[in-house]
């Protein structure tokens, strides 16, 4: 795993994660019924090119798209189709941009127009349990703390958490060492340090915990075909604390950090 080894590093990673939450915030306003999933990734593609930066999802290991796009029962990996979004769907973005080298990656997921309580539930309580995930990013926190709040978190609220697919380091690349599982034991696994930058991904299915993979190789959905939310942000451990780099509220113009680091 690479760690952010400069303050001019740290700014092209905070660059690329703006991109990323200006995506999200694009594509949140133009989610509504009738919109078609293809339509959306275009819009992707659209925002990040406007940020200066590449989509880092397009022709990773083969992936056909900009954005994964996983409505319903998809928990992750949606590849965008022409299915146009329906009253009561839940659905799941995520986002990667690069930037000089450096990505960010992150997800969230919404209802389109009116949606059940028990999906609306779901898609709180899995931010929440991201929330709570990344509050454990401090020096001298281990990997177990984040894993053991994430899944405290879905477990008491009685959904099934997903183990198969992890969190990750990120960096130069969209998956760095170490892997961040949503499960854990409170004081064990890797030491958290200043430099690194970890994305925090909790998937809480609303049944059970199980999955399987479409035969395009790349949907993953509930084995028991129960809707499914999934959160994401690309966090790293500064000198100064922790910095949610996705958070559309946390800008840090590239330009500040340069001249800080001029001194
Ligand atoms: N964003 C996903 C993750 O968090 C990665 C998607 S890879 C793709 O790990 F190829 F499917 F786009
Ligand atoms: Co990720």
């Amino acid at each position: 795993m690479i760690t952010i080894k400069s303050r001019r590093e740290f700014a092209k990673m905070a660059r690329a994660g703006a991109a990323v939450a200006a995506t999200h915030a694009e594509i949140r306003e133009a989610i509504r019924p009738g919109v078609s999933l293809l339509e959306l990734d275009e819009m992707g593609a659209k925002v990040i090119a406007a940020h200066g930066c590449t989509p880092s999802f397009l022709g990773y290991l083969g992936y056909p798209a900009n954005l994964c796009l996983s409505p319903n029962d998809v928990i992750v990996h949606g590849i965008p189709s022409d299915y146009r979004l329906e009253e009561g769907d839940i659905l799941s973005v995520d986002a990667g941009a690069i930037f000089e080298g450096f990505h960010g990656d992150a997800a969230f997921t919404t209802g389109v127009g009116e949606i059940s309580a028990d999906a609306q539930r779901l898609i709180e309580v899995t931010e929440e349990a991201m929330w709570a995930g990344i509050r454990e990013i401090r020096k001298g926190r281990r990997l177990g703390d984040i894993g053991a709040a994430v899944h405290a978190a879905g477990t008491e609220a009685g959904y099934g958490v997903v183990e198969e697919y992890v969190g990750h380091g990120i960096g130069r690349e969209m998956h760095e060492e170490p892997q961040v599982p949503n499960y854990g034991t409170p004081g064990k696994g890797l030491r958290l340090k200043t430099g690194m930058a970890l994305c925090i991904e909790p998937m809480f299915n609303l049944g059970g915990r199980h999955t399987r993979v479409d035969g395009d190789g790349w949907t993953v959905r509930t084995e028991d075909g129960s809707i499914s939310a999934h959160w994401e942000h690309t966090v790293a451990l500064t000198p100064d604390g922790p910095q949610v780099l996705t958070a559309a509220d946390e800008p840090v113009p590239v330009e500040f950090e340069q001249a800080r680091a001029q001194g």
